[in-house]
């Protein structure tokens, strides 16, 4: 008889701190009032494998750690029928038990989950499936939800990946959460603890693939030496049924076989891909595929040789397929040196004109992975065309979890809600109901593959992905990817329930903040959907609207000094709403009918064109980023009230993280409303833009060792300036009176941190110290802003409840250190309740 009561390479079950390394798999232990009092678990565990790397060996052993860490009960765990009469957690999969359970309505990967008082019985279509059961099992019960269950769950798409772009040098492009856990030093590290404990996060929400390394790839991957990297990398993640795939790039028959070519046609060019392809499998029998990025932002791709993107996939699909392989072909291709001056020119129109022409010529086993919206991540888009334009072709949703446009774990923006209206959006195809989900799925145009993939980018640090909070969105993306049916406030409160228990003032307080934030973060960057206006040109992090336009990215507002918004009608525009289904075109070529919240997307207006709400479009610009700010400043303020609810070191982390995002989203309002009121001229009704009542600009105060400087742009400082020291060697002080009157205050002091440098600043009231702080916060928040005085460094740090007294006087000293020059851009003293 063998009875394992070990826990393998688990990670401790619940960590003694909460670093956030166990996600929501904390597997806390529920008090009593939450466990029934007749409670009947089963006697044991039975798992119904001795295979160390299948997921229902795994299954056994996470249902073992789980209920020992929430229940405090050690089930004994056995792995043949023989070995245990009693009552058990069955797990298995339905081969093993022909004519007994309803195989017949499980799709692949599905299981079907009975909870019984005293039996359990959990049963995968596959193997992973009956680990996708035995982490529901669980998850029920770590939310105390201990009732009878008796389910069939099948997932909605075959394809449930993530990617990660993760660079060989161990850096990743667009991660906020530290290095590689994938790559160091190009190559593949020995301990790959993290990356199990990676591929047990994604089981627990049922993705089964994901691909390593960035889509810009590095071709040195596939040498022998990294092949078995690889190989190593899928032994780490196989017991928990995730696949791993990699990322092509397609020049690698020249610039590492050394072939003179890289044409998908030439016959060196096939055979050294099937070569590849064959080394590949024979290390990794269960690779997934390949993902490629060609022709797009300087990749190469077939076009080079006037071969067609079809073309160059079925040279991959042809390699992978007698092993079972499937290839993710992005449908990111555009050209990146548009002219601006042409007004019929609209990268938004470059995935449908590349890829309609090639529907019917892909093999079976490509998958057209296709951005949400048609440009880039952007916090409003409409959903992509493209979806509805290649019918004969599998396709597959692309979709961000990491916040490149979206705050970058800095600013806290649930993107569930986002996704959610982009999945049901209907695109109208031959005028019947085709739901981009349902076109994903494969089920609107009937093709064998499809589904999901969701670029997450995590890294070494402990939260994964920089940040506690963010932490959701990947919960909700894997959820959403089994069952887009799903809704995301329901999402978020199973994930709250499991990251920070049941307390209904802990689930109520995160659900409040969490379902505010994408509309306030559309409302302080970029509403009426004018995409983003971030800086497109370094690290699209902050505000920087003239970054849009006069460039060949194409992500252009067309912004002038009467009006805004880009013409993509049929009738006068770039003729993008045409690439829609008739009934969606005809929706989005009028104005009368587009939604407030895609207008500056298709149309171009003046600032005075009135809009549905009534209110004209510059007003609302206004109102919209005062209204968002206004709501990130209650974030910290609401997240305070759960002090003592949850364990110190989250409850700290993310209040900084809060309070961060509160100062940040003043900068993001104050310059977005200063840029288009300098622009057209406009006052703002209600008289806020550019009157600051309750600021004192550094500029204006006494000074000493400090000088004026420029900021760029100029309107992500107040009142255009602000000061630095005079040298990197030195310290200065800005002094000034408060002329207010006196009463209790919160003093906010708005400066810039950049990378290169931790000055280091003290706040003092008539002598005394109110605060002390270094220019660091690219360690607080885990990533790098931006060497220089922007809107990505831009930053406020608020001094609360001061007293002060009529005449006190306030003074700052800052001290220099590397190129950080201890920078100042303003103090405001606010009277309670006043957000300025
Ligand atoms: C964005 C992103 C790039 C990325 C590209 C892609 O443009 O900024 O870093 O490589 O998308 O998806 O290929």
């Amino acid at each position: 008889m063998r009875v394992s009561w070990g826990l393998l390479a688990f990670p401790a079950a619940v960590s003694a701190i909460e670093n956030g390394i166990n996600g929501w798999l904390r597997y806390a232990p529920l008090s009593n009032d939450q466990r029934p009092p007749n409670l009947r678990l089963p006697g044991a565990i039975m798992a119904l494998s001795t295979n160390k790397t299948s997921p229902v060996y795994t299954a056994g052993q996470e249902l073992q750690a789980g209920i020992k860490s929430i229940l405090n009960q050690t089930l004994p765990l056995y792995h043949e029928l023989d070995e245990w009469l009693g009552s058990t957690i069955l797990v298995a999969t339905t081969g093993q038990f022909h004519g007994v359970e309803p195989a017949a309505t499980l799709a692949d990967d599905g299981y079907l989950l009975r909870v019984r008082p005293g039996n359990v019985v959990i049963m995968g279509q596959t193997e992973r499936g009956a680990l996708y059961g035995a982490f529901d099992y669980l998850s029920r019960i770590a939310q105390g939800r201990f009732s009878d269950a008796d389910l069939i769950a099948n997932p909605d798409a075959p394809i449930r990946w993530v990617n990660q772009w993760d660079n060989m040098d161990g850096s990743i492009e667009r991660g906020y959460a530290g290095a590689s856990i994938f790559f160091r030093n190009n190559t593949i590290p020995e301990d790959l603890n993290r990356v199990s404990q990676y591929a047990r996060l994604l089981a627990s929400i049922g993705i089964n693939g994901i691909v390593v390394n960035n889509v810009n790839a590095n071709a040195n991957l596939l040498t022998d030496a990294n092949i078995d990297g690889l190989g190593r990398i899928a032994d780490a993640m196989r017991p928990y049924g995730v696949q791993i795939g990699i990322s092509l790039n397609f020049a690698s028959p020249q610039t590492l076989g050394g072939l003179s070519t890289f044409d998908p046609l030439d016959q060196s060019v096939i055979s050294w891909w099937v070569d590849k392809t064959n080394r590949i499998y024979r290390r990794i029998p269960d690779m997934a595929g390949y993902l490629v990025k060609a022709n797009s932002e300087g990749q190469a791709g077939p076009l080079t040789y006037n071969r067609t993107l079809a073309d160059g996939a079925n040279l991959f699909a042809k390699a992978v397929q007698p092993h079972g392989g499937i290839v993710m072909f992005r449908a990111f291709v555009y050209d990146n040196h548009i002219d601006p001056a042409d007004l019929k020119a609209d990268r938004a129109k470059h995935a449908v004109e590349f890829f309609k022409g090639l529907d019917g010529q892909f093999l079976d086993n490509v998958v057209v992975q296709i951005k949400y919206g048609p440009i880039d991540f952007q916090v409003r888009e409409p959903a992509s065309p493209l979806f509805a334009n290649i019918p004969q072709t599998n396709t597959a949703i692309e979709l961000q979890i990491t916040q490149e446009y979206l705050g970058q774990q800095s600013h806290l923006v649930y993107i569930a809600p986002l996704w959610k209206t982009i999945l049901d959006f209907d695109l109208r195809a031959d005028d019947q109901p085709s739901l981009v989900r349902d076109v994903v799925a494969g089920r609107r145009f009937s093709n064998k593959r499809g589904g999901y993939a969701g670029v997450v980018n995590v890294g070494t640090n402990t939260t994964w992905l920089g940040s506690h909070l963010a932490m959701s969105n990947l919960y909700a993306y894997g959820r959403l990817a089994w069952d887009p049916n799903q809704d995301p406030q329901a999402l978020l409160e199973d994930w709250t329930r499991l990251t920070f228990g049941s307390d209904p003032l802990v689930l109520g307080v995160v659900t409040e903040i969490y379902m505010a934030s994408w509309p306030a973060y559309e409302n302080y960057t970029g509403n009426l959907g004018i995409q983003t206006l971030t800086d497109i040109l370094y690290t699209h992090y902050g505000p920087n609207p003239a970054s849009q336009d006069n460039n060949g990215w194409g992500q252009w507002t067309r912004v002038d000094h009467d009006g805004i918004g880009m013409d993509r009608t049929v009738s006068t525009g770039t003729g993008f709403s045409g690439q829609c289904h008739a009934e969606v075109a005809e929706k989005f070529e009028s104005i009368e009918t587009t939604p407030d919240d895609l207008l500056l997307w298709f149309h171009h207006v003046n600032y005075t064109h009135v809009l549905k709400s009534g209110k004209p479009v510059i007003q609302h610009f206004y109102d919209a980023h005062y209204a968002g700010a206004e709501t990130a400043q209650t974030f910290p303020i609401t997240w305070e009230s759960l002090r003592n609810k949850i364990d110190t070191e989250r409850f700290n982390d993310v209040l900084f993280r809060l309070r961060y995002q509160a100062g940040h989203s003043i900068v993001w309002r104050d310059s977005i409303c200063q840029f288009y009121y300098n622009l057209s001229g406009i006052p703002d009704g209600t008289g806020r833009v550019g009157r600051h009542e309750y600021r004192i600009e550094a500029e204006t105060m006494a000074l000493k060792n400090y000088k004026l400087t420029e900021v760029n742009p100029v309107e992500t400082a107040s009142n255009l300036t602000a000061v630095v020291l005079v040298s990197n060697h030195t310290s200065g002080e800005a002094t000034t009176k408060l002329n207010f009157d006196s009463g209790k205050y919160d003093v906010a002091i708005n400066y810039f941190d950049l990378i290169g440098g931790k000055a280091h600043y003290k706040a003092f009231l008539n002598g005394k110290l109110l605060l002390e702080w270094a220019g660091d916060l690219e360690d607080k928040l885990g990533h790098t802003f931006s060497t220089k005085l922007d809107g990505h460094s831009a930053t406020r740090v608020t001094i609360r409840d001061v007293q002060i007294q009529k005449g006190d006087v306030l003074k700052i000293t800052g001290v220099a250190e590397g190129n950080e020059l201890a920078p100042l851009d303003c103090i405001a003293v606010l009277p309670q309740g006043v957000i300025d």
